[in-house]
């Protein structure tokens, strides 16, 4: 594992000497512009698509908002925040045709690249930089006074400035505070949507209703399955999140942790194929090709499987008992 570097030991030239075009202004697009600019980097541009719902945000935050086309031709940097399934479609039609020779493209999800989404000319750096969290969290964490953990990593290095500069940016996004460690697009793509897809979203959920499922099935009302399957994962999650499995192990009741540490073992063998799979598929590129297939022709599968999602019961007995405790603050 690579060693953490700090701010102190970063030089901020290369992302405050050059014009950086952020593409997009929701949750990273804007923390990364307003961290960069708090940071001295005075030339950003930022790239809105044609009627952006976030143009008058931006414009408030005090930002020069262009269009897509006119950030490829003006910037040295072009920093890709938009969402993942857009992005062959935005380099294709609106920044590989325009763009200005030797430019670095900046990603901070390995996604297009790993996946084979976009296919960069040689003339231009390729960095990942990638500060691991949801967008908001770049700017909470830094108003804070501290920082997001920072991944960098080069796919290309055309100008010989590539690390220079993945290093800087992170830096300038206040991941100097926290630590700024090596890693590489293949890297950060699979760890991001394995954990997404198999433990934080896709697994979780799955968990929470199946057990709320069981529990209603053994005559339990689906208020009380509510509670000690979906409500209280919060509780849990904040323990973890302070200290740790282990730490959190230590904080429950005995009852809990003894029981828990007994049926572990049987619910990671019956997830094993199913995570062993997931990683197969992330990592043929498979699962990516299908979701820009479905943004391509609408989001059909995705509306679709959200519209599913929405009818499980527990969501009516997750409605009353937040509505419960809405009326008792
Ligand atoms: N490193 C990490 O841990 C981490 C964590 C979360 C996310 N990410 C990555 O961050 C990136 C952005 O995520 P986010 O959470 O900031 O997304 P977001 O809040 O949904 O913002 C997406 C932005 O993309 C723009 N956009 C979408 N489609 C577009 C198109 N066809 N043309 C032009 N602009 C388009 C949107 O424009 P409008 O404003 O006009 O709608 C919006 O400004 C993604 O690559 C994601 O994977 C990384």
């Amino acid at each position: 594992m690579s060693e953490a570097l700090y701010e102190a030991q970063i030089d901020l030239a290369p992302v405050r000497e050059r014009t950086i075009a952020l593409i997009g202004y929701g949750n990273h697009g804007r923390s990364h512009g307003l961290n960069l600019r708090d940071y001295g980097v005075e030339r950003i541009l930022v790239a809105l698509r044609e009627g952006s719902a976030s143009r008058e945000k931006a414009e408030a935050d005090g930002f020069n908002v262009v269009s897509l086309a006119e950030a490829a031709q003006r910037a040295d940097i072009v920093s890709i925040l938009a969402a993942d399934e857009a992005h062959k479609e935005i380099w294709e039609t609106q920044l590989a045709p325009n763009r200005k020779p030797g430019q670095a493209l900046i990603f901070c999800h390995g996604f297009s690249i790993d996946y084979g989404l976009i296919d960069p000319p040689a003339d231009c750096d390729v960095i990942l930089a990638a500060a691991k969290g949801p967008g908001g969290a770049v700017r909470s964490a830094f108003e804070a006074g501290g920082g997001l953990v920072g991944f960098w990593g080069v796919h290309q290095d055309a100008s010989g400035q590539a690390e220079a500069i993945a290093k800087a940016y992170l830096a300038g996004l206040g991941c100097g505070r926290a630590g700024i460690y090596e890693s590489s697009f293949k890297e950060e793509a699979l760890a991001d949507i394995l954990g997404e897809q198999a433990v934080l979203v896709g697994g979780m959920c799955a968990l929470a209703r199946e057990g709320f499922e069981q529990l209603v099935a053994a005559g339990i009302s689906p208020r009380m399955a509510y509670i000690d399957t979906v409500h209280e994962l919060k509780y849990i999650a904040d323990l973890i999140h302070q200290r740790g499995i282990h730490g959190m192990y230590a904080a429950i009741s005995d009852t809990a942790e003894f029981g828990a540490h007994e049926v572990e073992g049987a619910i990671r063998e019956a997830v094993r194929p199913v995570f062993q799979a997931i990683v197969k598929d992330v990592t043929a590129g498979d699962f990516a090709r299908r979701w820009v297939a479905d943004y391509e022709q609408g989001r059909e599968t995705l509306h679709a499987m959200r519209a599913e999602a929405g009818e499980h019961a527990l969501e009516e007995a997750g409605r009353e008992i937040r509505g419960a405790g809405a009326r008792t603050r």
